[in-house]
């Protein structure tokens, strides 16, 4: 299977060692050797070889600064390559915008529209534009695919999608961003909000920007994605309530610990009838209540089912080698043979 990458961030940086790592066990196990013929980075520099690029070299070029002094250049940008290139399947990982979706959406169309599959853990394109890309790539017989971006590889859509086929579902909800859930975590050791804030970004929890964490956004992004995905609907993110945890004090949060509560971010959505409603803010969870002792940057999921009653998952949300997991999950099940 010959992949291409556009984005070589943290993500894609996390998949290529696990390509690294695995590359054997993928082909005992799924038939699967995995190539990749192009890599396409803004900042990082553009690769192309039909016969593959080392992988190895490329991470130790952008662990020393960029691509840019590797052989095999490429002259264009993204879309130019995914016009060009020969491959099989193209995985996104440029910079999430939720406004716009841009400029992922755009080489997500172009990709499934050139028949590669499609595998990306960028939230702003799935949020926005979900039932138009599964169309798209269904059209041309290809796979449109985005495990990466709910909780990144503890797989919880595949596990509603595959596992629990055949049962309905009333209600979704949990902890779904690592950033505020370790902020919380962290402020009820006594410590300040900026500095807790700070410590998530450099372990690589938080967004480029992170209001995009802190003000709910990327739980919102989460949510309109599972109902889009899970429930069927076309649904926008501006049609649920968000709110972040900026207004939350420690001392708010000593209050709550006092009152036997604790304070997580929580996103949920109810499926009444044909309707989903759903929001995404701060809420006083009950410590004896099974979300209230998730911590830190892990995240968890309650899943009401007529079939099993709640099903809880639990699991990393976020990190270099966790999301880059999720991709290749999805590369496997679009290109191994199980
Ligand atoms: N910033 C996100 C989080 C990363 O903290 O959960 C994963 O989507």
């Amino acid at each position: 299977m010959r992949l291409l990458f556009i984005g070589f961030g943290t993500v894609v940086q996390g998949l290529s060692e696990l390509i690294i790592q695995k590359q054997e066990q993928l082909k005992a196990e799924y038939d699967l050797d995995l190539t990749v013929v192009g890599i396409s980075d803004m900042f990082k520099g553009s690769l192309y070889s039909p016969n593959g690029i080392d992988l190895k070299q490329a991470l130790e070029a952008v662990r020393n600064g960029d691509l840019k002094s590797l052989p095999n250049q490429f002259a264009g940008d993204a879309p130019a390559m995914i016009a060009e290139a020969d491959a099989d399947m193209m995985v996104e990982a440029t910079y999430t915008d939720i406004k716009t979706g841009e400029p992922a959406t755009s080489h997500i169309r172009a990709a499934l529209s050139r028949k590669m599959h499609v595998t990306t853990s960028n939230k702003g394109p799935v949020a926005l534009f979900l039932p138009e890309l599964k169309k798209l790539a269904d059209e041309n017989d290809v796979k449109f695919l985005y495990e990466g971006t709910v909780i990144s590889g503890t797989p919880l859509l595949n596990l509603i999608r595959e596992t629990l086929a055949g049962s309905h579902i009333s209600q979704i909800k949990g902890i779904l961003n690592g950033t505020t859930n370790y902020i919380l975590s962290e402020m009820e050791e006594g410590k300040p909000y900026e500095e807790v804030l700070k410590k998530a970004q450099e372990l690589g929890y938080a967004e480029a920007v992170p209001d995009v964490d802190v003000l709910g956004w990327d739980a919102l992004a989460k949510i309109t994605i599972l109902a889009n995905a899970v429930f069927g609907v076309n649904m926008k993110p501006d049609e649920f309530a968000c709110e972040g945890i900026t207004n939350i004090s420690n001392e708010d949060i000593a209050r709550a610990k006092a009152e036997g509560k604790r304070y997580k971010l929580i996103g949920s959505l109810k499926r009444d009838d044909d309707k989903v409603v759903g929001r995404v803010g701060p809420e006083q969870i009950d410590l004896s209540h099974p979300l209230a002792g998730v911590m830190g940057a892990t995240n968890a999921v309650t899943i009401t089912t007529d079939t099993l009653g709640d099903v809880t998952i639990v699991g990393p949300g976020a990190g270099r080698i966790e999301t880059g997991f999720s991709i290749l999950i999805d590369i496997i099940h679009a290109g191994g043979k199980r």
